[in-house]
């Protein structure tokens, strides 16, 4: 796929030369400011198309006019239905009603004027949001399609911009062109199968983008130096697969030596198949995506790699593949993490955790800031929250509520769920000091309770994004990129406090 040159423009809109001029229109079929200007100097003609073709202003509709003017000879009317509530969500159906608009023409440069489309979203985050939104559409996974799709004739784009606000512009289109490359390598590797996307794969990734990029260094645990580390809850997993499974640790250094990293922990099983307790086959597929929270966290990494924050970040991938096999894991063995707590496994498919618990108990060693980790990890979150919204637990207040807000501000959203010492006893065993599984009710909790034993040491939050990771079945089948905003904003936020 070709990349898309995003550009500001400073000029009256009336002297911009494009291919095709995008405005906005609200739900009373009214202009903003830039649009009053031009149907002024063009004898009227927008408002007296909106009467004539009563075009709506609704959000998610979007009208082409033909105009014939030396600069420009197209105009898309974008709806943004009530001036008053336009929300990042209005946005984006905006958005992709103008996307529906473009494709398949002729229009090689494009020219968007939302710099007055509401009063409440800034112009920088309008900008983001329809960067990403406009990549979200153009993302296409055709690597394994003999005949690939067209390409777009489409190669620039320009915001309209107040000249006051060119360096707070530019700063957003760095941050869009960073967080969508981020997004669409999460994609990448939540889309490829499991038999390419192996944990050896996600190693050589790792790899490769600390080869290329400055403030970077690379580790790979192999499972021997996990044996050394007494990672028996990983390995009880890895242990029934052909491929080896890997801990793979990213470290970026843009901060001061002396600050204590922020750390991303990812769960990276490259196919769940649920083990010894073999899940049903419907829909087994998707279990590729089960290495969703590690390539969320490689496309964050990407992106501070791009951005270069003056920030310590470190990035621990747990991968294994989880398969059945005669030397696998059984319900009820009993093993030992690298923390020294027992376990006893009372359901190979609640792997997630096991791999999980010993990645957390590494992270102690850097005296952390924070830790995050990022998990597909019960089907329950599903349950509770649907496919909008992340989970998020943790022991620590702020981390917990600057994840919520960095979500927010992102517009990849996440909510908290409780986990009240209550819930704790769910995961007592008769036979180790705890089990992986919970039993019945709050199965998201239950996994996070598991987690918990392991985060005594530092401040941490658990984000749960098996409903927000992929889209399920249907012809929109994929990984989505999530939560790449949400933790490249949480990261970034960080450098600014
Ligand atoms: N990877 C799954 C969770 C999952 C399931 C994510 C469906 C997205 C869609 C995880 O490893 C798992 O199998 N969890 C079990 C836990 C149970 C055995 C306690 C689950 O959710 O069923
Ligand atoms: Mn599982
Ligand atoms: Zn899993």
């Amino acid at each position: 796929m070709k990349t898309m040159n995003y550009t500001l423009q400073t000029n009256n809109l009336l002297d911009t030369e494009s291919d095709c001029i995008c405005l906005p229109i609200f739900s009373d079929q009214s202009l903003c400011k830039s649009g009053q200007e031009i149907n002024d100097a063009c004898a009227q003609i927008i408002t007296k198309a909106i009467t004539r073709y009563d075009i709506s202003g609704d959000a998610g509709k979007a009208f082409t006019l033909s105009i014939d003017n030396q600069n420009y000879s197209r105009i898309v009317l974008v709806g943004f239905g009530d001036s008053k509530k336009i929300s990042t969500e209005t946005l984006k159906k905006s958005v992709n009603a103008l996307s529906s608009q473009i494709i398949d023409t002729n229009i090689k440069n494009l020219c968007i004027a939302f710099n007055d489309v509401s009063a409440e979203l800034k112009h920088e985050q309008v900008i983001r949001e329809t960067i990403t939104t406009i990549e979200g559409g153009r993302y296409c996974f055709d690597q394994f399609k003999t005949k690939k799709s067209p390409e777009s004739q489409l190669s620039e784009i320009s915001f309209q911009c107040d000249a006051s606000k060119k360096a707070v512009g530019d700063s957003s289109i760095s941050l869009a062109n960073a967080q969508v490359k981020g997004m669409n390598i999460a994609k990448d590797l939540g889309n490829l199968p499991g038999n390419i996307c192996t944990p050896s794969y996600l190693a050589e990734q790792a790899q490769a983008l600390a080869d290329n990029s400055s403030n970077f260094s690379v580790k790979i645990l192999e499972e021997a130096d996990m044996e050394a580390l007494n990672m028996g809850a990983f390995l009880s997993v890895s242990k029934g697969s052909t491929e080896p499974g890997k801990l793979i640790i990213l470290e970026y250094k843009g901060g001061k030596k002396e600050d204590a990293p922020h750390i991303l922990v990812g769960k990276g099983i490259t196919f769940d198949t649920g083990g010894i307790s073999l899940k049903p086959g419907a829909s087994m597929d998707e279990m590729k995506y089960d290495m969703c929270g590690a390539a969320s966290v490689m496309g964050t990494m990407s992106a501070i790699a791009e951005l270069q924050p003056k920030l310590n970040i470190v990035s621990i991938i747990a991968s294994a593949e989880n398969m059945p096999a005669g030397n696998a894991s059984k319900p009820g063995d009993i093993v030992t993490s690298a923390s020294g707590i027992t376990i006893e496994i009372l359901n190979t498919d609640a792997e997630g955790r096991l791999v999980l618990c010993d990645a957390l108990t590494y992270a102690e060693q850097y005296k952390p800031a924070s830790v995050v980790d990022i998990a597909t990890l019960t089907g329950a979150c599903i349950v509770a929250l649907g496919h909008c919204t992340s989970a998020v637990m943790g022991n620590n207040d702020s981390v917990v509520t600057e994840l919520l807000d960095a979500g927010k501000q992102a517009s990849d959203k996440a909510w908290q769920l409780p986990i009240w010492d209550d819930y704790q006893e769910q995961i007592d065993s008769p036979f180790a000091d705890i089990q992986n599984i919970g039993g019945k009710g709050a199965g998201s909790i239950t996994a996070a309770c598991f987690l918990s034993r392991f985060t005594k040491e530092y401040p941490w939050a658990h984000l749960d994004i098996a409903g927000t990771a992929w889209v399920s079945g249907g012809k929109n089948k994929g990984a989505t990129g999530r939560p790449v905003p949400l933790l490249l904003q949480y990261l970034l936020n960080k450098e600014v406090s």
